[in-house]
């Protein structure tokens, strides 16, 4: 039995751990950081919290003898990013990632980049707007800075304490989010302007879409660095990598030239 551990918080981490999940040669657990009150349903089993840093994943590597180790966490997640490549080495497990792509900017866009939540703050300028926060809850405490403006926040979880900002209206979803709902929500709130993190994929590229579309403006936090570790950038490639893994690994050559 190998065993395979799964850094997620994503959906494409979920998808994964369900193929792999099939078959019974592997044995698969899922890593969840804990931010979500309720995750959904892995459908494997699932371990919670962090490992205490780079060390405490190494040893973690060791002790349960991971003989693969899959970062599957969101781009933006960068900590844990760096923690899991310098485990790996340390533990001397082989690592691979996902490396969604991101969104590539198109025509109609109008995109003000920035690299930080702190500078997204500020580029929403001084004078009132009617701002969109599509960001997780831990982010957007950083927008009291900026009380002036109206604030409309979306979240899976509540957050709690509320922004002590004046007006501020919260809605609890978890995605995926439809670019049509996506429109008639900017409108409804009267939106000028979205603020939101380069996520790449479909799940939350309606608002993108939509900002397009109905001409308003997206201040976009750049990505964070990643280690540069061997990835693919979807979950059909990846599971191919863990089966070319498997083979070249623990069969040999000679199982993966088929002879
Ligand atoms: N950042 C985002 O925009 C975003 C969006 C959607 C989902 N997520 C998911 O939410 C989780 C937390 O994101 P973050 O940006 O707060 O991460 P982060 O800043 O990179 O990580 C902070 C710390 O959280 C712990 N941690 C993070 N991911 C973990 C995992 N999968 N399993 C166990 N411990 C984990 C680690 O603690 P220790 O050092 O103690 O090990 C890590 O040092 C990740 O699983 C990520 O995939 C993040």
């Amino acid at each position: 039995m190998k065993r395979i551990l799964i850094l997620g918080g994503t959906t494409e981490a979920r998808q994964l751990a369900g193929k792999l999940a099939a078959r019974t040669d592997l044995a698969i657990t899922l890593s969840l950081a804990g931010r979500t009150e309720s995750p959904a349903a892995q459908g494997v089993p699932t371990r919670v919290g962090g490992f205490g840093g780079a060390d405490g994943l190494a040893a973690y590597l060791r002790e349960t003898d991971v003989g693969l180790m899959i970062d599957a966490t969101h781009p933006y997640a960068a900590k844990i990013s760096a923690n899991a490549a310098e485990a790996a080495h340390g533990a001397g497990v082989p690592i691979i990632a996902l490396r969604r792509p991101g969104w590539e900017l198109a025509e109609g866009d109008r995109w003000t980049l920035v690299d930080s939540v702190a500078s997204a703050v500020t580029a929403l300028g001084s004078a009132p707007r009617r701002v969109f926060l599509a960001l997780g809850r831990q982010e957007v405490a950083a927008f009291e800075a900026a009380p002036q403006h109206h604030y409309l926040i979306r979240s899976v979880d509540p957050v709690e304490p509320r922004l002590a900002v004046p007006d501020a209206t919260y809605l609890l979803v978890r995605g995926p989010f439809r670019e049509a709902d996506e429109r008639a929500l900017l409108l409804e709130h009267c939106i000028d302007v979205v603020v939101s993190k380069n996520s790449g994929g479909e799940a939350t590229y309606g608002k993108i879409a939509a900002a397009r579309a109905l001409g308003i403006e997206v201040v976009m936090i750049r990505r964070p660095a990643l280690p540069d570790v061997p990835s693919a950038e979807t979950v059909e490639a990846l599971a191919a990598m863990v089966d070319h893994f498997l083979v070249s690994h623990f069969l040999g050559p000679a199982a993966e030239r088929g002879v």
